[in-house]
């Protein structure tokens, strides 16, 4: 394999089975090990799926010549800082530079409402944080990124951005390190699943850069956010035992929107004025369209119930069956 092009050739076998899984990454390994030689390469580790293939990738390339960075902005889901750090520092032993910066996203987005603005702050925040954690480490020469082939095909087309870090100082000029770039994601997840990765972390559902951010609509607030987090962790749970069990079949996207609203119930016999939780599931081939899995009765009650008894705050539970279009997957 050429790793030094952007062209998949067309006669390039589909990587679908271990093998050409360990192929690969031996292949990887090799080529990773001489571009880099003795020197030291900066990865910013999300946790989603493309970042940490990379991640394990280059431990078994290069050991602690990688340092991995993960930040958690604050709107995180459940747990999954925390398995980033388990399985990357101390599982697999990476040199793991862990930033919480979750007062710093929270003071900057508190009472900001405007879904464009919040998305933008996110955004901005987040190079400003990874570049000052960058600015710390010396002898750093290379970059390495989750690159995928769907990546530089949309970015060739013109449909997005290829994306990169984006901010890092330009003089900084370093070489980028990109071993899966042309590889589809059902071959990054063969690979990640080759080199050990657990299957939660495989086979995550895709999770938007600011993450719960946009699902905690409006101005966000600590209090609600909880209320999200914990409402999407029993989704996730439900849906994920369900799929697990044979009795439904995992949909594509499966979460929780908690709006800036609030409903009338009643809680142990007084008047509640609690937040409502919409539970949003989509299935979709392309992102462009989108539909709503009937979900089993018994689930949804089920996971209303849990919701309801589990989560302080949230007194309605709501499914919605808004297709794309009209409606996108996030509600901002
Ligand atoms: P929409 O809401 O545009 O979402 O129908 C389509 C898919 O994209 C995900 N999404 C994002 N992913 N950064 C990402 O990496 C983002 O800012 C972002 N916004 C939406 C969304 O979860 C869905 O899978």
């Amino acid at each position: 394999m050429d790793f030094t092009s952007n062209h998949r050739p067309d006669d390039m076998a589909r990587i679908n089975t271990p093998e050409l899984a360990q192929a690969f990454i031996d292949e990887a390994v090799a080529y990773t090990r001489e571009q880099v030689g003795d020197g030291k390469v900066l990865l910013a580790l999300s946790g989603g799926v493309d970042s940490s293939v990379v991640a394990a990738l280059l431990i078994k390339a290069l050991g602690k010549q990688l340092v991995c960075v993960h930040v958690n902005h604050g709107l995180m889901r459940k747990g999954e800082s925390e398995q980033v750090i388990d399985v990357f520092r101390n599982q697999l032993g990476a040199e793991l530079i862990y930033v919480d910066a979750t007062d710093r996203f929270l003071d900057l987005l508190a009472g900001v409402a405007d879904p464009e603005a919040k998305r933008h702050i996110i955004g901005e925040e987040f190079i400003k944080v990874f570049d000052e954690e960058a600015a710390k480490l010396e002898g750093i020469g290379f970059l390495g990124q989750g690159t995928i082939y769907p990546d530089i095909l949309e970015s060739e087309a013109g449909v997005k951005a290829h994306h990169n870090v984006g901010g890092l100082p330009a003089e900084l000029n370093w070489e980028l390190v990109e071993p899966v770039k042309l590889l589809f994601k059902d071959e990054v997840r063969v690979v990640g699943k080759q080199l050990g990765l657990p299957d939660s972390m495989v086979y995550r559902q895709p999770f938007p850069g600011p993450g719960l951010g946009v699902r905690c609509t409006g101005a966000i607030t600590r209090d609600r956010l909880e209320a999200l987090r914990e409402a999407d962790a029993i989704v996730r749970e439900e849906i994920d035992a369900a799929s697990a069990a044979g009795t439904l079949e995992r949909p594509w996207q499966y979460f929780c929107v908690v709006p800036d609203y609030r409903a009338t119930g009643v809680r142990d016999g007084k008047r509640a004025f609690e937040w409502p939780c919409i539970i949003r599931c989509i299935n979709t081939v392309d992102v462009m369209t989108a539909e709503v899995p009937e979900l089993d009765w018994a689930l949804l009650k089920k996971m209303t119930k849990r919701i309801l008894d589990e989560v302080p705050g949230i007194c309605r539970v709501a499914y919605e069956l808004s297709p794309k279009p009209i409606a996108t997957v996030e509600w901002e």
